[in-house]
């Protein structure tokens, strides 16, 4: 594990735009796992400068996001459909079928995850996985429980993560009880991953995570697993 230390959320943003690049750089046709929330939105931000500049080109590049809500369509502005468009997707010049991510609003969300599977596999499987932090230690959309799903699969949502989220929908009720996530199997066979945990408030998870026991209960620990992971935080252990 590589650990950097970034002085704000500003400077984690260009940390991780600037990793990203350089793995684009190297191979354009990369495969880029992507995450939402609040700590990427720098990274989106500066990868799209770095896009209109002509620095960078995303043309032959592939991309499939970690998790969606269940029930939510594309146009629904809290869906994750919906944060990619606007922080990234529109923006870049990534061709519309390169952009993948689970529906949320399909009749059967099961045979959907056996769908987003198949589309990770067939694309070679993931690259570059780039990941938030859930404050209880969930990746992508994988909550703490007494087993870890390996392949894509529908997931209830806890109560830790419904009240998090909350602060992007008018109240709890509104937040989606379920979720669509990348499986940690799916994670865990990127041939990199790029963490990124930025905020005071993600201290004791990211101490968890990384000096702590490996187990399903924090499901970032196993990410000590990994044989190549760059985290990149603003908080100094
Ligand atoms: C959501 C997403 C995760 C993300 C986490 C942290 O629940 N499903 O993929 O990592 O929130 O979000 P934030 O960066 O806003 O703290």
């Amino acid at each position: 594990m590589e650990y950097f230390y970034a002085q704000d959320n500003l400077s984690l943003g260009q940390m991780a735009a600037r990793w990203v690049a350089r793995e684009i750089l190297a191979c354009p046709e990369l495969v880029l796992g992507l995450p939402t929330g609040s700590t990427p939105i720098g990274m989106y931000q500066y990868l799209v400068r770095l896009a209109q500049e002509g620095l960078i080109s995303f043309t032959q590049a592939r991309t499939f996001n970690l998790d969606e809500y269940v029930g939510l369509n594309v146009d629904h502005p809290q869906s994750y459909a919906f944060f990619m468009r606007e922080h990234f997707w529109s923006k870049v010049d990534l061709p519309k079928g390169n952009a993948h991510i689970p529906r949320g609003n399909v009749s059967n969300p099961a045979v959907e995850c056996l769908r987003y599977d198949n589309a990770i596999q067939k694309a070679g499987g993931i690259g570059l996985q780039i990941l938030g932090l859930g404050l209880n230690g969930h990746i992508g959309f994988n909550e703490p429980s007494h087993n870890m799903e390996i392949h894509t699969h529908v997931v209830d949502l806890t109560a830790e993560t419904i009240q998090a989220n909350t602060r992007f929908f008018p109240d709890s009720s509104a937040v989606p009880r379920q979720a669509i996530t990348m499986g940690v199997g799916n994670i865990m066979q990127a041939q990199k991953i790029l963490l990124l945990v930025s905020g005071e408030r993600k201290r004791d998870i990211l101490n968890k995570t990384f000096y702590g026991p490996v187990s399903t209960e924090v499901p970032s620990s196993i990410l000590q697993l990994h044989a190549d992971l760059t985290v990149l935080t603003d908080i100094k252990l």
